[in-house]
């Protein structure tokens, strides 16, 4: 594999865990070195630092709730302070909440699924993009999903609005930081084995949404984490150099989109 990223700085929100662990362990072995950012759970953050010095990279954990400019401001600080730079922003953190009855989401939700999804990335932007357009230098990958381009799966109303609105938040940054030499993409997973397809879920009903998911995609399986990291490898290194403001699918060929033309 080329290290196609060697001596870069890549900051990775929520990669305590799940796909946000997978990126950060598929950047290091690309050559970068790697801010891990948690909300909550640094002991796991802290052995994906140990895997990532274990490949004789840099890295250090970061916790932050991003939906706190404070916090994030001061996270993005530690992180230049340490490594003098961030090349690489992947906003991953994600908050999913299932809801049964779409006309029954309370305003605590609404706010916290925005908060971590919408306003949580765009913190993070806001915080880390003025240091790559001084250097005119910057790759900044927003984690979206399938959901927010419409996909027909139920009780997704807040989680899915706020992928649609990350979806536009990607272009539109493309386009006010292009001229800066930074480049803004989305990856828009399908279902990926992770903590996050249990949310609200009975243990048969993920076995269930599984065997459905798979019956409709192309490559009749789910997706693992590490299949979506090999996506935002290549949109955080300079293979995808002249590649800004798209949303890059990562689903197994989902039959609905596929058989529709867009
Ligand atoms: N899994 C899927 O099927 C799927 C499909 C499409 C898109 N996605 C998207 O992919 C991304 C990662 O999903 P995942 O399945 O890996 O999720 P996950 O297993 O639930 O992990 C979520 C991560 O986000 C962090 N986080 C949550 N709220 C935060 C906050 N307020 N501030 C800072 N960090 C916060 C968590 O930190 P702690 O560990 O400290 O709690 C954790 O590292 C999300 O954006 C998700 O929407 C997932």
């Amino acid at each position: 594999m080329p290290a196609d990223m060697d001596g870069k700085v890549a900051l990775v929100t929520g990669s305590s865990r799940g796909i946000g662990k997978s990126i950060a362990l598929r950047l290091a072995k690309g050559g970068s070195n790697v801010a891990v950012t948690y909300q909550r759970r640094s002991a796991e953050a802290a052995k994906v630092v140990d895997e990532i010095r274990g490949m004789k990279r840099e890295a250090i954990a970061v916790g932050a709730n991003i939906t706190s400019r404070e916090e994030v401001a001061e996270m993005v600080r530690s992180v230049e302070g340490r490594f003098g730079k961030i090349d690489i922003l992947v906003n991953n953190a994600g908050l999913m909440k299932r809801h049964a009855n779409s006309l029954e989401i309370s305003d605590q939700d609404w706010k916290d699924i925005l908060g971590v999804n919408l306003i949580g990335a765009y913190n993070c932007i806001w915080a880390v993009a003025p240091g790559m357009v001084k250097r005119r230098y910057g790759k900044i990958v927003n984690i979206a999903s399938t959901s927010g381009l419409g996909n027909n799966v139920g009780g997704l109303l807040a989680y899915a609005t706020t992928k649609a609105a990350l979806i536009m938040l990607t272009k539109k940054m493309a386009m006010d930081l292009g001229g800066y030499k930074v480049n803004v993409n989305a990856v828009a997973p399908g279902a990926v084995r992770t903590e996050m397809i249990h949310v609200g879920r009975t243990e048969e009903e993920v076995q269930k949404m599984i065997e459905e998911r798979s019956a409709l995609a192309a490559l009749k399986r789910i997706s693992e984490p590490e299949e979506v990291a090999n996506a935002v490898a290549f949109l955080s290194s300079d293979q995808s150099s002249f590649i800004t403001g798209q949303v890059l699918m990562v689903d197994g060929g989902m039959a609905y989109y596929l058989s529709h033309s867009v």
